[in-house]
C-alpha cells in the first residue's frame, strides 16, 4: 500500500491566515446559518466504532454518518447547494442571478431553465460522479432555478437517475470526469448558465471556494458531537482523521476547519484515495498539484477524477501529514461489516464512504506507518462516512446478501 509523509506539513501552530481566507470563520458562520434554515435540516450523527477501535489497537474510532444527509445521502449535500444558494443570491461570486428573493421555492423552475408561462429561469451546471450533481440539481429545485448535469460514462444508471428526479437536464459525457468538467465550462459559456463545480480550475476559484465553506457544516457538527461524547479525561478532539480525496475539497474542509478551531491541537490528517486515482498522493509527494497516475476505473466512483482542484490545495498542501491509496479490494467487506453492525454502531456506508475507513484499516496495520503518524492505543481517529447507498442497486448488490 503506497503512503507517503507530507514534507511540507506546517509545524504545529495557528492557522495560517492567508488560509482563514479561503474558509474563515464569518463564512462559515454564514453557512451554517443558511444551511440550517433549509427544510429537513437536522445534524448527522457521530457514531461510535468500538469494535474497531479495540480490532486496531486504538483508543477510540468514531464516524460522522453523512448516509442521511438531507436525504440526499451525501455530505455533498452541504457544498453544491449553498454554491446554488449564493449564487442565486449573488454574493460575492461575482455570478449572481437577479430577480430572486432567496427563499427556498420561491422561483419554481421546472429543471431545464423554463419557468411556466415566463422568463427562463436562470440554469446553473456542473460536472459530477453523481453526488456533486444531485447536490446542485435539489438546490437548483429548492431555489427555483434549471439545472443541467454532466456526468463522465462511469457514473452509474441508478445515479444519473436520482439526479432527474429533481427535474435536471443530465448530459452524459463519453469520457472521464474532467471531460465533463470541461464541457460543462464550455456549454455554460456558449449558454449563459453558471456553473457550479466543487473543484477549482485557473481563473474559477471563487464558487468551488463557497462550495468548501458548505462542507464546513459537517466538520463543525462533528467537533460539537465529539465534546459531548467523547469520556473529557481523554481530550475532547480527535488526534487523528482520515478523510478520503477526490478533487480535494472535502479534504480542505475538514483540515482548514478543524486548523481554524483547535489551532496547533488540531489531529494528524491522512488523506485517502483510491489507487487509480491518486492525484491527492501524487501531488503530495512532487510538492505541487500533480494529476492522477491511474486509469480512475475505481469501485469508489465519487473520488474517481485526474485533476485535483487547486484551490484545495492551498489548503491540503500543507495542511496534510500524510497521503496514501487503497485499493478497491477491501471496501465491499468493510461496507457488509459497517451495515452488520461488526465495527461498532451499525451504518450505512456508500462505495467511497468507507474509503476513509478503509484507509484507518491498512494504516494500523502497517507498523511503519503507524509508527510515522503516530497511531496508538490513545489515538482517538474520526472519519467520515461521506455517502450511503447513493446506488441502492449497487449496494444491495454488495450488501444485500448480508440478510439473506
Ligand atoms: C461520497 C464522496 N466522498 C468523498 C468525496 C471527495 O470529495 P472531494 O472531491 O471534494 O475530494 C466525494 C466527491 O464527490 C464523494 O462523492
Amino acid at each position: 500500500m503506497p503512503w507517503t509523509i507530507n514534507a511540507n506539513a506546517a509545524p504545529p501552530g495557528p492557522c495560517p491566515a492567508h488560509l482563514e481566507a479561503i474558509l474563515g470563520s464569518g463564512a462559515h458562520d454564514a453557512a451554517r446559518a443558511e444551511i440550517e434554515s433549509w427544510p429537513g435540516y437536522e445534524a448527522t450523527p457521530l457514531r461510535s466504532l468500538h469494535e474497531m477501535a479495540s480490532r486496531l489497537g486504538l483508543g477510540w474510532v468514531g464516524v460522522k454518518d453523512e448516509s442521511g444527509r438531507f436525504g440526499l445521502g451525501s455530505f455533498k449535500a452541504l457544498g453544491g447547494a449553498y454554491g446554488v444558494r449564493q449564487v442565486m443570491m449573488g454574493a460575492d461570486t461575482g455570478a449572481g442571478a437577479r430577480g430572486f428573493t432567496g427563499k427556498p421555492g420561491s422561483a419554481r423552475g421546472d429543471g431545464s431553465g423554463n419557468r411556466r408561462g415566463g422568463d427562463p429561469a436562470p440554469t446553473v451546471t456542473c460536472a459530477s460522479d453523481g453526488n456533486h450533481g444531485r447536490a446542485v440539481a435539489w438546490g437548483a429545485r429548492m431555489f427555483g432555478l434549471g439545472a443541467v448535469i454532466y456526468l463522465p460514462s462511469h457514473v452509474t444508471g441508478m445515479r444519473a437517475e436520482a439526479i432527474r428526479s429533481f427535474g435536471a437536464r443530465v448530459v452524459r459525457v463519453d469520457g472521464e470526469y474532467d471531460d465533463a468538467v470541461a464541457q460543462a465550462a464550455r456549454d455554460a459559456r456558449d449558454n449563459g448558465w453558471t456553473v457550479i463545480s466543487d473543484t477549482s480550475y485557473p481563473g474559477y476559484m471563487e464558487i468551488p471556494r463557497v462550495v468548501m465553506v458548505g462542507y464546513t457544516v459537517m466538520v463543525e457538527e462533528a467537533l460539537k458531537a465529539l465534546r459531548a461524547s467523547l469520556p473529557t479525561h481523554q481530550g475532547s478532539s480527535p488526534t487523528h482523521v482520515f478523510i478520503q480525496g477526490g478533487v480535494g475539497g472535502l479534504a480542505a474542509a475538514v483540515i482548514g476547519h478543524m486548523w481554524e478551531r483547535l489551532g496547533p491541537d488540531r489531529p494528524v490528517a491522512v488523506i485517502v484515495e483510491p489507487e487509480t486515482s491518486d492525484g491527492l498522493y501524487q501531488s503530495g509527494r512532487a510538492g505541487e498539484p500533480r494529476a492522477a497516475l491511474g486509469d480512475l476505473d475505481t469501485i469508489m466512483g465519487g473520488l474517481s477524477c485526474r485533476e485535483i482542484s487547486p484551490l484545495a490545495w492551498e489548503v491540503v498542501g500543507i495542511g496534510a501529514h500524510a497521503f496514501m491509496t487503497v485499493r478497491d479490494d477491501g471496501i465491499a467487506q468493510l461496507m457488509r461489516a459497517a451495515a452488520g453492525g461488526e465495527l461498532g454502531d451499525p451504518f450505512e456506508g456508500g462505495e467511497s464512504g468507507v474509503a476513509g475507513l478503509l484507509g484507518l484499516v491498512e494504516a494500523a496495520g502497517d507498523a511503519e506507518l503507524r509508527d510515522a503518524i503516530g497511531l496508538d492505543e490513545r489515538s482517538r481517529v474520526l472519519l467520515f462516512n461521506t455517502e450511503g447507498a447513493t446506488d441502492p442497486e449497487l449496494y444491495e448488490r454488495i450488501v444485500g446478501t448480508a440478510d439473506g
